[in-house]
């Protein structure tokens, strides 16, 4: 369908989704994203009592691309278990996501299990203008 995720992004991000932590919220989310490698890395949301220690789906799936050596992201999947809407990723992701895609070329799907709807969209799109350091020491 226009717009969804491969369905082998889909199967990854279904695969951990029941292991999202988010007694808090009641807002589960799972992450599946493919790196250059073509391989593909999962994450959820992890939740703590002191609410701002909370880390999303998204970012743990980058976490673990990036330490299994991954050094660019070509797809993300947001699977919004606890919504009928599709939700993209938070800001913080996003400049997280957009240091792992200089060009700004990584597609964005997002997913609502319960609707079976979907969006797409780039992270240029979502995120026009990302910062960047100008300079390294
Ligand atoms: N959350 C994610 O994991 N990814 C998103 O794209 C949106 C928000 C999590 C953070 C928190 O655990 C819960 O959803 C509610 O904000």
């Amino acid at each position: 369908m226009e717009g969804c995720p491969p369905g082998d992004l889909l199967e990854a991000a279904k695969r951990v989704a029941g292991n999202a932590y988010a007694p808090y919220s009641g807002f589960r989310v799972a992450s599946a994203v493919r790196a250059e490698s073509g391989r593909i890395y999962a994450g959820v949301n992890v939740e703590n009592s002191s609410y701002g220690l909370t880390v999303c789906a998204e970012r743990v799936a980058v976490f673990s691309a990036v330490t299994n050596g991954e050094r660019a992201i070509r797809e993300v999947l947001v699977y919004a278990l606890d919504s009928e809407e599709p939700v993209f990723p938070c800001g913080a992701c996003l400049q997280v996501l957009s240091e792992f895609s200089p060009e700004g070329d990584t597609i964005v799907y997002a997913y609502s299990p319960r609707s079976g709807r979907c969006e797409r969209a780039s992270l240029r799109e979502l995120l026009p203008r990302a910062f960047r350091l100008g300079h390294r020491i």
